[in-house]
């Protein structure tokens, strides 16, 4: 057999959804009738068999969409045996810890604890430049520390916390660990994919992880998720929240992480956000943020020479994450945030914009 490969599920695909449609329906025979309400009643339905009555459930919050509405579903099923953490790992935004925190309080009335963790996540990617070793220490920083939480509450509670919610999403799994495309007639499976990078709450997981994980959104995309979170009642603030990667800022600071890049990355990113947020476009852009560059650059200061860290700008436009498109700033826009950025932030010598869709790049830099 001769086969052809291509993507008719990505939004680029011109008549891609017209090729589904034909050959679910007219070939496959299904009839179509997958609704948010319908796959809410099932998730219950699976919550509720799978974790026994007496058992307690710590949910990861990261304050974008897919955690939030995981963490309202699984309340619904399960109420107060639900601890609700989010760790602060020293690599959020500006602000970033304050804004989650108070949005939880106040919109989403749950109770969340915040995990103080820098220490734990600086000091693991002390030296680390590779951006697949990156990840798997991010993605074990998390769990050691959920099982610091699970410990703790056993003290309080007399009994462990033995689940884990994560609001892994479809696109986490096939970037992390690609399903395989080949089933011998032995069993034997072979797998042409590639993993592109290891999302840090699937390929970057430690081999030994001591929860049960439940992962309720693990065959949806992103778009399907906003729909169930506003059935669910999420307020729109969470919902409309560009998504923020689980490593943060490590995987925007090209090579090694410290503390005080993450300190300049965190300067620059928030008057970006902030210029999109005035120019009302945030609502337009799927992702926006600032990477820091591992290269040194060339100016004039003054009299002077400088020799310091170029940023890039990055702002994609996308339905699932899965394809990108790089957004269009006016030049005016260009222009002004450019000049706020050399003259509020002491240390950048250049500002870039990254003008590539995805493929053949990803969103992130790392
Ligand atoms: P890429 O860079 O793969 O990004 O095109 C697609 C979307 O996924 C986010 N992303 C992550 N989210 N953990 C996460 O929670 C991760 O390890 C991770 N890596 C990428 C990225 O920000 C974009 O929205």
């Amino acid at each position: 057999f001769l086969g052809l490969q291509f993507h008719p599920e990505v939004t680029h695909t011109e008549k891609g959804t017209e090729i589904l449609k034909a050959f679910c329906f007219d070939v496959a025979k299904y009839s179509g009738d997958w609704t948010a309400a319908h796959f809410l009643e099932e998730a219950k339905a699976q919550i509720e068999a799978s974790v026994p009555k007496e058992a307690h459930v710590i949910c990861a919050l990261s304050g974008g969409v897919d955690s939030t509405v995981a963490a309202r579903l699984v309340h619904s099923v399960i109420g107060d045996r639900l601890h609700c953490v989010f760790v602060d790992h020293g690599l959020l935004r500006k602000q970033e810890r304050e804004e989650v925190m108070r949005l939880f309080e106040e919109e989403l009335h749950l109770p969340v604890t915040c995990l103080d963790e820098e220490e734990r996540f600086l000091s693991a990617l002390q030296g680390v430049s590779d951006p697949e070793e990156k990840r798997k220490r991010i993605g074990e920083g998390f769990i050691r520390a959920f099982e610091s939480f699970a410990e703790k509450q056993e003290q309080s509670l007399g009994v462990r916390p033995r689940f884990l919610v994560q609001g892994t999403l479809y696109p986490d799994v096939i970037e992390s660990s690609p399903p395989p495309f080949l089933v011998k007639n032995s069993g034997e499976v072979i797998s042409y994919a590639h993993t592109i990078k290891s999302h840090h709450n699937v390929g970057g997981l430690p081999s030994r992880v001591d929860f049960e994980l439940i992962e309720p959104f693990r065959n949806l995309f992103k778009d399907e998720v906003r729909s169930l979170g506003a059935l669910l009642g999420v307020p729109r603030s969470f919902l409309a929240r560009h998504p923020f990667p689980g490593p943060g800022l490590a995987v925007r600071i090209l090579g090694e992480v410290t503390r005080e890049d993450a300190d300049l990355l965190r300067e620059v990113d928030a008057i970006f956000i902030e210029e999109i947020r005035k120019a009302g476009l945030y609502d337009e852009i799927w992702q926006a943020f600032a990477v820091l560059l591992p290269v040194r650059s060339v100016g004039v200061q003054g009299d002077g020479r400088s020799h310091n860290p170029v940023v890039a700008l990055r702002a994609v436009t996308s339905i699932d994450g899965m394809t990108a498109d790089w957004f269009p700033f006016s030049s005016d826009f260009l222009q002004y945030v450019s000049a706020r950025i050399s003259n509020e932030v002491k240390g950048i010598g250049r500002v870039v914009l990254d003008i590539s869709s995805k493929p053949p790049a990803t969103i992130e830099w790392e």
